[in-house]
């Protein structure tokens, strides 16, 4: 059976790739931010984890306002990077793992859950920034990839108790894979941040506390409030936050270990958090 190794969760904030490739990381704006990565790199490093099931949203790269899929599942053989431009070379695409996909595809169909299958799906910086993050200077990705994108752009939204549900049956799917892969939950955006309108420049501390307190025991808690109630407390970007939710979700019902906390305020427009969830 594969193995569920943890979650790691990060702000996908595009210039981040800027700051790597200016190598700009001991700067005083930047170093509070990046501080937060050698826990996450030595845990990785140490478990290997063959395959990263990660929870992202498409910022209009791939699926546009013409169609937007709720719940997409990749499962291609391999995903393009085609991020926005914001520094980082393209180079490096990520390898898929299609038969896990249609394994998780086939589960959730099953469970209820209708996804949009993707048999090619580009990339963008909401997934290649956290890898950049946690394996730098890689030449190529050490792991597998099944990306699960969740609207968090066109109204609307899904629920956070529908994200968690989703993110639960993605758990019962790796649990009944007869695969022997070691397995990385990632969960991308966040945290509080609004880009535009009035209230640009938004963050909130406060919730954005709540938010990460609740995430290992208590993941039940973010999901009482609506969607429109998190953009109000979290910001119209913030409600990424959607993302790290599915992903704990697929950590399964028992509780998580925290292992590792970094929240650092502003990356550009973002309240910046990254965290360990172990398995317990
Ligand atoms: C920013 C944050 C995001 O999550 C994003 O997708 C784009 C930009 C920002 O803070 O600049
Ligand atoms: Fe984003």
């Amino acid at each position: 059976m594969a193995r569920i190794i943890g979650g790691y969760f990060t702000s996908h904030v595009p210039a981040i790739g800027g700051a790597i490739v200016r190598g700009d990381q001991e700067e005083p704006y930047w170093k509070p931010f990046f501080d937060g990565f050698p826990p996450v790199r030595d845990w990785l490093g140490a478990e290997r984890p063959d395959v990263a099931v990660c929870f992202y949203n498409d910022h209009g790269l791939n699926f546009f306002l013409d169609k937007m899929p709720t719940f997409a599942v990749g499962a291609a053989h391999e995903y393009r990077n085609e991020d926005e431009g914001w520094g980082l070379p393209l180079f490096k695409s990520f390898s898929g793992h299609p038969d896990l996909s249609w394994h998780i595809i086939e589960q959730l169909v099953g469970d209820e859950f209708d996804v949009t299958t993707c048999q090619s799906m580009l990339v963008d910086h909401a997934l290649s920034i956290p890898f950049e993050l946690a394996y730098p200077k890689a030449k190529e990705w050490p792991l597998k990839l099944v990306p699960i994108a969740i609207n968090t752009v066109q109204y609307p939204l899904p629920s956070a108790k529908r994200c968690l549900a989703l993110g639960r049956a993605v758990h019962r799917a790796l649990a009944s894979w007869q695969g022997a892969e070691k397995i990385v939950v990632i969960g991308t955006g966040g945290l509080s941040h609004q880009l535009d309108g009035e209230r640009a420049g938004f963050v909130n501390p406060e919730y954005d506390r709540f938010c990460m307190d609740s995430l290992a025991a208590n993941p039940e808690a973010i999901c009482v409030d609506s969607t429109k109630e998190i953009v109000r407390k979290s910001g119209s970007q913030g409600v990424e936050i959607l993302n790290w939710i599915a992903a704990r979700g697929a950590l399964g019902e028992v509780p998580a270990r925290e292992t590792h906390r970094n929240y650092h305020i502003p990356i550009s427009n973002t309240a910046a958090a990254t965290m360990l969830l172990e398995t317990v």
